[in-house]
Order: C-alpha cells, then structure tokens, then sequence
C-alpha cells in the first residue's frame, strides 16, 4: 500500500488524512507542532501514528503539507534541514493562491514539489466534504503532478492543470465565491439585527436567509455566465431603483459594499432595469425576490 504523511493538523489536514484513508493509501503520519494532539488525532482519523513536527524524519513517499499559506515557507526550509531524506520523495502543499516554488528548499535537495488544492470549504464544524466531484488544482513538476492528478482521480475529483501565474487570481474566484459569501451572510444577520425584530423572529428570519441562499447557488446551476445571468434576481436586476434607494438610505455600516455590488452588478451582470420583459413576468408570479 502506498504511504503518505500529514502536515498540519487543521480544517484541511484532517480532512485529509481521512480521505487519503479512505482512498487506498496508509497514513503513515499525522504531524503536529503538538505531539500529543498528533496522536490523539492519529487514533480518531485512520493514521497509523502520529508525531511532533520537532521529531518529524524519514517521510514517506508522499507528503501532503496543510499548514496556512503564510507559515509554508517557513516550514519548507525548517524540514530542508533534514537534507538527506528528500530525494525521490513528492511533496504537496494544498494552498490555492501559492505555486510550487514555496517548497524550493526541499526541491533543492532532491524532492518532486508540486500543489494541489481542492476547490472546497473545510470548516470547523460540520460534516466533511467527500473528494468526489472536489475540483482539484494542480500544478508543479512533472512527478508531483503526475502524483496529484492520480490522487485527485482515484478520489472521484476533477482534476485542473493550472500555470503558477494563474493561481492568484484563481484562488482570489475562490475567495469571492465561498469565505465572501460568509461575510456577505454575516452582513445580512446584521440587517436583521438592525431590523428591530425579536430575537426569536431574526432566528427565524436567518434560518430563511439560508435557505434563500441554498436556492441561489442551486439556481447557479454550473456555474456559467449564462447560469449566473438567469439565477440574478432582486432590485437591481428588475432596475427598481426607489428600493435601491431606500436601501442606501438604511444600510448603515454596509452602505459601502452595498454600493460597489451595485456597481459591480451592473458591470457584470447588465444595466439596472435593463430587462423590462422578465420584470412583468416576475410580477405576474407574485416573484419579488
Ligand atoms: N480550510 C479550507 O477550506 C481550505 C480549502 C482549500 C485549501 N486550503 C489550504 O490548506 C492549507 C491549510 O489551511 P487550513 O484551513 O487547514 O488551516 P488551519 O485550519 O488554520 O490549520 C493549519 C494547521 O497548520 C499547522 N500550523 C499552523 N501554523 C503553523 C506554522 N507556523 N508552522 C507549522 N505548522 C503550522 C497547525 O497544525 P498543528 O497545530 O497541528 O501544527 C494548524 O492546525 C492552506 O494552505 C489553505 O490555503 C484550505
């Protein structure tokens, strides 16, 4: 069976290490800057032990490292120290917005460097993701290539090549499409706060909000821009611009964003009130969303 080890013990790291398990590869090491929640970890997630960074030698033929983006240089250098165990050996770090040549230490001594990054949200609560149907970036040498995208198929993913110069602003789409969006919601619960209901009605009024947001990325269908186009619906899509305007008038701390997302939709999307046909339509449906 092949071997892999885990660096880094967060929202990815364990994930990982359970669907490197799950996969068909024997965990070798979870690896901790904590010894001990390396082991505790190592028990509840399928690995076959784990170890403090400090005592961290001999790595298996994969390394998957899942530290922030900031600490991975770091790190690279930290683990270069041990010169003579990285030859032959692929290394993977799985930040989405950083290339390969973060890792070029361990690339110096030998080791096939390379990035994957899985187009997904790992929180801290809830249910894991599954790999299957994960969008993977890759990109790197040859061999960590290879690596990754054998990884990314025996997981059921759908494995993207990407050049190192393109990550940034892959990564930065990533960014607008998931941690934005939290904010976005965290804006709107302060809307409700604002709003002057009762604790119990904003509860319920939030548990609306996120149904309203699982029907829009629904209604985003694949994600083209005709997808996106056909799911834009509200006040600016219909060009009611009295609401826009009272909006304005109320939006307090977000006036600013509410502001750059109108101009942006219209940037993007189409100018305010520029659809009149769809606009009769909704209102015949008793649609005002
Ligand atoms: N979370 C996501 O949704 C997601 C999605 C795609 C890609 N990624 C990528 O995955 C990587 C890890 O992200 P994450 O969200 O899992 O981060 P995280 O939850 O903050 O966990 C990172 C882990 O790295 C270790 N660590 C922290 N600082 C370190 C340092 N200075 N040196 C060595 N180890 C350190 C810690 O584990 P120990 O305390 O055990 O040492 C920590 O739990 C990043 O490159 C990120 O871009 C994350």
């Amino acid at each position: 069976m092949k071997r892999a080890d885990v660096i880094g013990t967060g929202r990815l790291g364990k994930a990982l290490t359970a669907w490197l398990a799950g996969g068909g590869w024997q965990v070798d090491r979870i690896v901790s800057r904590d010894a001990a929640r390396a082991r505790r970890l190592a028990k509840r997630l399928g690995a076959r032990r784990g170890q403090g960074l400090a005592e961290y030698r001999q790595p298996a033929e994969l390394v998957f490292v899942a530290v922030p983006d900031d600490a991975l240089a770091g790190l690279a250098r930290r683990l270069a120290q041990r010169a003579d165990e990285w030859s032959g050996k692929v290394v993977l770090h799985a930040s989405g917005a950083l290339d390969a040549s973060v890792l070029s230490p361990l690339r110096e001594l030998g080791a096939s460097t390379g990035s994957m990054h899985p187009l997904m949200t790992f929180a801290r609560r809830g249910r894991a993701p599954l790999p299957k149907e994960v969008v993977f970036a890759i990109e790197g040498d040859r061999k960590a290539e290879q690596a990754a995208f054998e990884l990314a198929n025996a997981w059921g993913g759908k494995p993207l090549q990407l050049r190192p110069e393109q990550k940034p602003a892959y990564h930065l789409a990533a960014t607008f499409a998931s941690p934005m969006i939290v904010v976005m919601f965290a804006l709107a619960r302060e809307q409700l706060r604002r709003s002057g209901l009762n604790r119990e009605a904003q509860g319920r009024a939030a548990a609306g909000l996120q149904r309203l947001l699982k029907q829009t990325a629904a209604n985003l269908g694949n994600g083209s821009a005709t997808a996106a186009q056909s799911a834009w619906t509200g006040a600016i899509a219909r060009g009611d611009h009295e609401t826009i305007r009272r909006h304005r008038a109320i939006a307090g701390p977000s006036r600013h964003v509410y502001d750059a997302l109108v101009a942006n939709a219209e940037r993007l999307l189409g100018t305010a009130g520029a659809k009149p046909q769809s606009r009769s339509k909704d209102r015949d449906l008793g649609n005002d969303g």
